[in-house]
């Protein structure tokens, strides 16, 4: 198996959020042994991400979520690896500070080792640092270890996985049962044996979350599983207020949803009353 933890990683190793450089993959390593959280949101487009990215950000992940979030799409299984390319280039051209993260698309991985080896060195091209996939089957297992052996890090996600909405259901919270619970648990345990970088966990309980979280080296990024995890994960358009849907597990830090309307409404006025443009902005 690969070693998940090289052993030249201390708890001194630089973290971007102290020193301005550059994140590195194994800095989240670092992260977790030094106790730090890790900060992560999405984004998916060059002028979010750079606004994140000057707020000393930890990391973006350039999520599959694209599909509902930013293109309107009901699913993410809708998308595929052209589109994860399109807007990774232009999320990593904007980034100067934060570890940019790529969604393997559904089926750019599933179905063989070298599908999923050129799936994600397209990702890597595109800019990503590191790319994630979803679930710990045992061909999943193969690609983390191929792709780790490789030189592609690869961080796992767990739980409610949404490629899989047709299977598990949508929004519910995955491994309630003890049963279930010692499942994911093996499956983040072999992730990590695997060569994982981190583990996303997602819609768990939170004392599951825990358990994974005390057991493995590497570090857990949570969404919806609970505070004990390393590192917490969320939409960005839920952060901003942007999106149509309040959830449990997220936080609306402003209400950019309400911002945009109120502009844009007094920018239409303005238009119609001859307000706008006025001298300042003419010639
Ligand atoms: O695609 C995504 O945005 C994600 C995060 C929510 C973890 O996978």
């Amino acid at each position: 198996m690969i070693q998940a933890v090289p052993k030249n990683v201390d708890s001194k190793s630089p973290t971007s959020n102290d020193d301005g450089k550059a994140l590195q993959p194994l800095d989240l390593l670092a992260f977790k042994k030094a106790s730090k959280k890790i900060a992560c949101l999405t984004a998916y487009d060059f002028r979010t991400a750079q606004l994140l990215d000057e707020s000393s950000l930890d990391v973006i992940l350039v999520g599959d979520s694209l599909a509902n979030v930013f293109l309107g799409l009901e699913n993410t299984y809708e998308i595929g690896l052209d589109e994860m390319v399109y807007h990774t280039k232009a999320v990593a051209r904007a980034v100067k500070r934060a570890l940019v993260i790529a969604d393997l698309p559904f089926l750019s991985y599933q179905v063989s080792l070298e599908e999923a080896i050129l799936s994600a060195a397209e990702l890597m091209k595109a800019g990503a640092k590191a790319v994630k996939l979803e679930g710990a089957s045992e061909h999943t297992l193969q690609v983390v270890e191929k792709l780790t052996e490789i030189g592609i890090p690869v961080v796992g996600h767990l739980g409610y996985t949404p490629q899989s909405v047709n299977i598990i259901g949508r929004g519910r919270v995955q491994a309630r049962s003890e049963a279930e619970g010692r499942d994911l648990f093996n499956e983040a345990r072999a992730l990590e044996a695997a060569g994982a970088l981190a583990v996303v966990l997602e819609l768990i309980p939170s004392e599951l979350a825990a358990q994974i979280t005390k057991t493995l080296k590497i570090p857990s990024i949570g969404i919806g599983a609970g505070s004990s995890c390393d590192g917490q994960i969320l939409v960005v358009d839920d952060v901003l207020g942007r999106s149509d849907q309040e959830l449990k597990i997220a936080k609306k830090y402003v209400d950019l949803a309400a911002e945009t309307k109120k502009a844009t409404q007094l920018f239409i006025k303005e238009v119609k009353e001859g307000v706008f443009p006025g001298k300042i902005n003419s010639f």
